[in-house]
């Protein structure tokens, strides 16, 4: 049977992002700065004994998909070992990851038989030097190589490429073409200012209208094409390419109408919104002797305190911006 948890406002959740740890080997400048993050201490980390408890409830309340996030989930020490936990969770009909690639290629083999169809990639550009300039780590062919295991293992692949004045615009068409003879999905993202420690956010600069038009001038012929329920992104696709292109308004759109998500930080924490700061700890709660029913019962008292925009609370809160969050604590 399929389950439905419904939040206060109607809303279907069935979708969860859980971030394994906060920890990354890239230094994304619009993601951390270059010391890294305050990391969290291990003992604070949710064990994955812990997080596959969390999930098997999740599950039986309603979830359907789990995306894995971080920091860079491979960071943490035998992610193949929750993965396969979790892969065998009756109920669960997907199971997917964002990575940024460079410890991915080895694994790719083993998702693929435990039931990952689909892969998120980071990838801002596809020249080294910038890579090194945009990520402060000289890792470009690792990710290429993850790319190529990815497609090689037929897995659906969508490139993540946050899209920074400065940094990566010459980087657009190349991406695009990429799709012609590859069957990936290229998704450009607005930056969200959630870097880590709040400086040199010089504010959006490429919107997704820009974006468009970018890609636009060199491929005219671009079309439209239908956007899957719950998609973050505006699809397209250029005739004849075998990939597509999308894009993430993910600053200047809300989701908040049809959002479908809750997450869960490296540290437990149960976010009901990406910009709220989170509405209880659920290691906290286990670690205090919380049973599974009466996790349950606080889990649907939370579902029901969901804002209904919290894009709209925060885009009031930012005109004073003072965001010291990364995305990487977040969990995207
Ligand atoms: P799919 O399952 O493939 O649709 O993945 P996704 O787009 O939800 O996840 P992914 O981890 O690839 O994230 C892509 C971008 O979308 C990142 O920059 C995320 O931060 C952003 N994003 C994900 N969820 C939300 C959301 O609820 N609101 C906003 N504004 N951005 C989001
Ligand atoms: N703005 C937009 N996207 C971001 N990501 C990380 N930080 C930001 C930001 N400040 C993206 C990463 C990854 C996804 C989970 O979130 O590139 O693909
Ligand atoms: Fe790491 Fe992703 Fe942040 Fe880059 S954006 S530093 S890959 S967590």
């Amino acid at each position: 049977q399929t389950l439905l948890l419904l939040d206060n406002h109607g809303r279907k959740i069935n979708y969860l992002r859980l971030a394994v740890t906060d920890r990354c080997n890239l230094r994304c400048f619009y993601c951390m700065p270059e010391e890294g993050l305050n990391w969290l201490a291990r003992t604070e980390l949710m064990t994955y004994e812990e997080m596959l408890q969390c999930c098997a409830l999740l599950v039986k309340m309603g979830i359907e998909k789990i995306r894995i996030t971080g920091g860079e989930p491979f960071v943490r020490k035998d992610l193949m070992k929750l993965l396969r936990a979790l892969s065998k969770l009756d109920g669960l009909k997907e199971l997917t990851l964002t990575t940024n690639g460079i410890l991915t290629a080895p694994h790719v083999a083993e998702l693929k038989r435990i039931g990952v169809r689909s892969v998120n990639l980071s990838l801002d550009t596809l020249d080294a030097n910038r890579f090194f300039a945009i990520t402060r780590r000289d890792e470009f062919a690792a990710v290429m190589a993850t790319m190529q295991q990815l497609l090689k293992h037929d897995m659906e692949v969508k490139i993540n490429t946050v899209v920074m004045a400065g940094k990566n615009i010459q980087d657009i068409i190349p991406l695009v073409e990429l799709t012609k003879e590859l069957p990936v999905s290229v998704r450009f993202i607005e930056e969200m200012p959630f870097n880590g420690d709040g400086h040199n956010y010089s504010g959006m600069v490429w919107d997704y209208v820009r974006i468009l038009d970018e890609i636009r001038q060199a491929f005219p012929q671009i079309q439209k094409i239908a956007d899957a329920q719950y998609s973050t992104s505006y699809n397209y696709q250029i005739p004849g390419h075998q990939g597509g292109v999308g894009i993430i308004a993910a600053y200047s759109r809300t989701f908040c109408g049809t959002c479908n998500r809750i997450r869960i930080t490296p540290q437990g924490t149960l976010k009901n919104c990406l910009y709220d700061n989170g509405v209880l700890n659920i290691k906290d709660l286990m670690r205090s002797g919380m049973q599974a029913t009466g996790l349950e019962q606080t889990l649907r008292l939370a579902f029901n305190t969901r804002q209904k925009d919290g894009w709209q609370a925060e885009s009031n809160r930012m005109q004073h911006p003072n965001v010291h969050e990364s995305m990487a604590t977040i969990g995207g």
